[in-house]
């Protein structure tokens, strides 16, 4: 967090409907309780269509609010989902200082969509770093990935919001510790 630019932040997932808007909710949550939200430009999006093959079949998933499951279980929390669901581009590798993946495969497509961007219109720098996996700021779960509650029950989007609280904490706190 070195210049004055807001330090960005990009949670990603598959749909952008259920894990990374949650992140982004919840993480916005913790950075308004600290007093940092003019430090902060917090966004999500999804791998799902990353590039023009995957149009069709993600479609739906453009531009919808998050999944009503997951906002309940958050809203329980006091935690509201406002964000409405995008892919991801190529210019959130410019845009963004960090980008979560919410899984081992979410993190695979963002690393195959950077280099398809890079091949097409190379960038400045080279941003593969930024990309990392969210449970890696995990301090309480021993999880290495948020799990996919999508085709689940109940259980499955608390355990995703369980998650999310312990690495957002550790997130912000890695982040301002190297600032
Ligand atoms: P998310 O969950 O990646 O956490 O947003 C999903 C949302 C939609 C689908 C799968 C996972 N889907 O197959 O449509």
């Amino acid at each position: 967090m070195a210049s004055n630019r807001p330090f960005g932040v990009l949670f990603v997932c598959l749909g952008n409907i259920c894990r990374s808007p949650s992140a982004e909710a919840v993480f916005r949550y913790i950075v308004e309780k600290r007093g940092l939200s003019s430090r902060f430009n917090i966004d999500s999006a999804g791998t799902i269509d990353y590039h023009e093959a995957s149009f069709s079949r993600s479609l739906w998933l453009i531009g919808d609010p998050a999944d009503a499951r997951m906002k309940a279980a958050a809203i329980k929390r006091g935690v509201l989902l406002t964000s409405i669901s995008r892919p991801i581009k190529p210019s959130d590798f410019d845009e963004f200082d960090l980008i979560l993946a919410m899984d081992k495969k979410n993190k695979a497509d963002i690393l195959k969509a950077y280099t398809i961007w890079n091949k097409n219109q190379p960038y400045d720098v080279d941003s593969r770093d930024k990309v990392k996996l969210m449970c890696s700021y995990c301090r309480k779960n021993e999880a290495t990935e948020v799990p996919d509650p999508y085709y689940g029950g109940p259980a499955g989007f608390e355990k995703v919001l369980d998650l999310l609280e312990d690495a957002c904490e550790g997130l912000l706190d890695s982040i301002m510790a190297a600032s």
